[in-house]
């Protein structure tokens, strides 16, 4: 079947479902498409809250400030500004909307302090704030009339002369391939956390969208810049977010210390994510973690603001530990938790192909450089997913339909059913995924060199190779999750790939990337991004952007 719709997002989280709106609010015709029901998306798993400066004694220029430190100085400067001076009015606008945000003692907007921000300028609804912004976002969707394809896989963009105009998608209830035509996409399909074992995120953060965009030509940029959050779980890596600091928790080692004060003397547990996670290694490294993690102690915070403010990860601790956050201290180590690199975007979302857009964790702006501030991600979602929507939706009025598509949908209709037929030779898609989390989280992790990194290149193609054997075990049409698994994998090794040899290429230690070969930032030589460029069978090819400064000269960064 062929559909048409004047522009078609690709993701339903909250980037996805803003751009949506945006574009909808605009006049146009616009699809969502989703792998998962909408609610069920990852931007739900975001826990501590939204940075905006709405309050007294704060100001968008710190708050650009604070974000472009925490980014290392690879965050172009012009997209910092367009981020947090726009991001007042998007908070405002949400509680519009219906987000019950937390209110203080006076009745007033209350806000939490997060990592790296030298104001509290972070906005939540408990530990559930991007749950509760999805479910808005889900709410206004609904009534703005946006057609939601649900439970629909994309499996690659319809490109015309050079144009995007449209996805292919496997609508998983029947099996069927489909192509949904249009004037303009907008990628919002999320991270690529899963390619990392273990990892905050959820089993669906594949980089569906960020590799077909790749895949159709869109540069990746900055790529090697991995978050590691400094506290996930021991065992499962589910976040304990950074709000349990944010309301005063410390983090300690073996002995009892908080050893914070030997890192970051002035932000403690607050410093940047980055720095935090270099500091636990090194304990953990040292011989002072315990099993391999230290502890997140927040019993001073007593029972009332623990089960008030952080009701969620004291369930989830509970659950999966059995530990009770109140009497006991929770055992943590650094885990993977998000990308700050991703499709190359301007500030209205779009890429260099015409027709094609992106917005959210998978597109880098790049507005966090080398390293994200906490609470900085749902507002990036937001910011450029209204901006997205948007631009795409005055770009489709400038482009005629088209009535081809026919021949494209039946390529990818071969190539599936080909994928679906190949004999099974001893390879399974679980094995490489899992084999694939660990190369990534042992080789590419917190600290990384070019040994590791380059054996990480040789298994990630050894991966890849081996991927051209795997079959799909479950040969049925309805809700075939062996072949959405299968072609999750293609994605994954392919984001695997870029993140490799972006971090190969960077050879310098600025934010995410510490190199301890390279153990020292170098802006004469690096204050530039990596841009990589898919080319079929071969590495990708290399180049470099600068990075936009406007008002904030680089400087020595300490916390
Ligand atoms: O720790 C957290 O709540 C995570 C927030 C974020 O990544 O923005």
């Amino acid at each position: 079947m062929i559909l048409d719709h004047d522009v078609v997002v690709l993701g339903a989280g909250l980037a996805g479902m803003r751009a949506g709106l945006e574009a909808a609010r605009n006049g146009v015709n616009v699809a969502i498409v989703s792998k998962v029901h909408p609610v069920r998306s990852h931007s739900g798993a975001a826990q501590g809250g939204i940075n905006a400066a709405l309050g007294a004694g704060d100001s968008w220029e710190i708050h650009a400030f604070d974000t472009i430190k925490g980014s290392d100085y690879l965050a172009d400067q012009d997209a910092v500004e367009v981020m947090t001076s726009e991001a007042p009015q998007d908070i405002i606008e949400l509680e519009h909307m219906g987000v019950i945000f937390y209110r203080n003692d006076e009745g007033k907007l209350g806000t939490r302090a997060f990592g790296g921000a030298s104001k509290a300028r972070t906005y939540f609804v408990g530990d559930i704030t991007g749950q509760a912004l999805l479910y808005t976002l889900y709410d206004q969707t609904l009534k703005s009339g946006v057609k939601v394809y649900e439970e629909w896989f994309a499996t690659a963009l319809y490109m015309v002369d050079g144009a995007c105009r449209g996805v292919v998608c496997i609508d998983m209830m029947t099996g069927e391939l489909n192509l949904l035509r249009a004037k303009a996409v907008i990628i919002a399909s999320g991270g690529m956390g899963r390619v990392y074992e273990p990892s905050t995120n959820a089993l669906i953060c594949t980089g569906d969208g960020i590799a077909l965009a790749y895949r159709a030509g869109a540069p990746l940029m900055d790529m090697e810049m991995v978050q590691y959050h400094p506290t996930t779980l021991k065992g499962s890596g589910f976040l304990m977010t950074e709000a349990a600091r944010g309301e005063g928790a410390y983090l300690l080692n073996r002995d009892g210390e908080r050893f914070m004060q030997r890192y970051a003397p002035k932000m403690m547990e607050l410093a940047s994510r980055d720095v935090v996670s270099r500091a636990e290694t090194i304990e953990i490294a040292e011989g002072r973690g315990i099993d391999g993690n230290v502890l997140l102690d927040l019993r001073h915070l007593g029972r009332d603001v623990i089960m008030s403010k952080l009701p969620q990860i004291h369930e989830i601790a509970l659950d999966f530990l059995g530990i009770d956050m109140v009497t006991d201290p929770v055992p943590v180590r650094p885990g993977m938790h998000y990308i700050m690199g991703g499709v190359r975007t301007d500030t209205d979302g779009a890429t260099p192909i015409p027709g094609l857009y992106a917005a959210g964790e998978c597109a880098c702006v790049s507005v966090h450089g080398g390293n994200r501030l906490g609470a900085n991600s749902l507002l990036d979602t937001l910011v450029f997913g209204r901006r997205s929507g948007l631009a795409s939706s005055a770009y489709v009025k400038t482009v005629a339909a088209i009535a081809s598509g026919e021949e494209f949908l039946a390529a990818e209709q071969r190539r599936i059913a080909a994928l679906m037929t190949r004999p099974y030779a001893g390879e399974t898609h679980a094995r490489l995924r899992l084999e694939l989390g660990m190369l990534m989280d042992a080789k590419v992790g917190v600290y990384r060199d070019e040994a590791g990194l380059q054996e990480a290149l040789a298994g990630v193609e050894q991966l890849k190779r081996r991927y051209q054997s795997v079959a799909v075990g479950d040969k049925s049409r309805v809700y075939n999750q062996a072949l959405t698994f299968v072609l999750e994998l293609g994605y994954m090794l392919d984001c695997a790939e870029a993140t490799v040899h972006g971090a190969i290429t960077r050879k310098e230690s600025r934010g995410a990337q510490s190199r301890t070969d390279y153990p020292q930032r170098n802006d004469a030589d690096w204050l530039k991004h990596v841009v990589l460029r898919y080319q079929d069978g071969q590495p990708p090819s290399i180049d470099y952007l600068p990075v936009t400064i406007t008002k904030w000269p680089p400087q020595e960064r300490t916390y």
